[in-house]
């Protein structure tokens, strides 16, 4: 249901610094998909995922969601049908807001809102719902500022946010990397959670082999902006960290050794 194919982006081109980052790559993400990206640092992850976003115009390449060419759409258009989780807790949300506000404003994602203005009273019942099956208590916190919120807190509201109305993707890029480890796994369980509930088709990038293993029906793991490994189901469930840090050697060489400790 999601179509990319041979999408090419490049960036400064035609100068001494041009950086070809995705280099023709394909792929089709079947409606509940839920696919972890891995990939060294500088591989394309951010700017696959960019991309698909509209962050980026690409040069050249298709991208189909549900049969629809998006490829040129511009950004704010594509997210009536994509949402994103960054690392920066901060930028999902908007601090100064309260969380109810904040929940208003992803409420009307893609939807005509007309004169409705500020936080209906309908609306407020849907959020302590919906923010109670955070565990975190930010239930009875609806006036609160975002900006009062711990790291972790706030990304479960973005998660929340993200997902409160049905996206045909969720992008989520290293979502949890900036947080503590115990929070981490609190905002991945979450992050399951949702994906699980709704049937969101998700591409997850994360450097962390185990996670990107555990999680997901599938895999891709892309190098110098092409995808070098792709499995899904009882391939992907029969792999080990081992089998993955083997696929980086072979493409990586030496170089790799070095990085060798911060990936498992
Ligand atoms: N806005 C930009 N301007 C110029 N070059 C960029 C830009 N964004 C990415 N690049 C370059 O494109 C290549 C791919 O970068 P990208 O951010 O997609 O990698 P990544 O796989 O997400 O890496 P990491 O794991 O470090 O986040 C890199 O060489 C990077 O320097
Ligand atoms: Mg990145």
């Amino acid at each position: 249901m999601i179509e990319i194919t041979d999408l090419v982006k490049t960036f400064h081109q035609g100068s001494v610094n041009e950086v070809l980052a995705l280099s023709g790559i394909s792929l089709q993400v079947r409606k509940g998909d839920f696919i972890t990206v891995i990939g060294s640092n500088g591989a394309g992850k951010s700017t696959l995922l960019n991309c698909l976003a509209g962050s980026y115009p690409i040069d050249s390449g298709h991208i189909l969601i549900e049969d629809q060419d998006v490829s040129r759409w511009p950004e704010y258009k594509r997210a009536t049908q994509i949402s994103r989780v960054f690392q920066d807790p901060l930028l999902g949300t908007c601090g100064p807001l309260s969380i109810e506000q904040n929940l208003a404003l992803a409420n009307r994602r893609g939807k005509y809102h007309g004169l409705k203005r500020g936080v209906q009273r309908s609306d407020r019942e849907l959020f302590r719902n919906q923010l109670s099956q955070l565990n975190l208590e930010l239930e009875s916190r609806l006036k609160d500022s975002v900006g009062l919120l711990s790291g972790g807190q706030r990304q479960a509201l973005t998660l929340l946010m993200a997902t409160l109305v049905k996206p045909k993707i969720l992008l989520l890029d290293e979502h949890t990397a900036a947080l503590d480890p115990k929070t981490a796994l609190q905002v991945l369980k979450l992050t399951q959670q949702l994906i699980d509930d709704q049937h969101l088709t998700t591409l997850m990038v994360t450097h962390n082999m185990r996670q990107a293993l555990q999680l997901g029906n599938r895999l891709i793991m892309l190098h110098a902006g092409r995808v070098i490994l792709d499995v899904s189901g009882e391939e992907k469930a029969a792999m080990t960290v081992e089998d993955l840090l083997e696929q980086f050697y072979k493409v990586r060489g030496e170089e790799f050794v070095s990085d060798r400790m911060l990936l498992v």
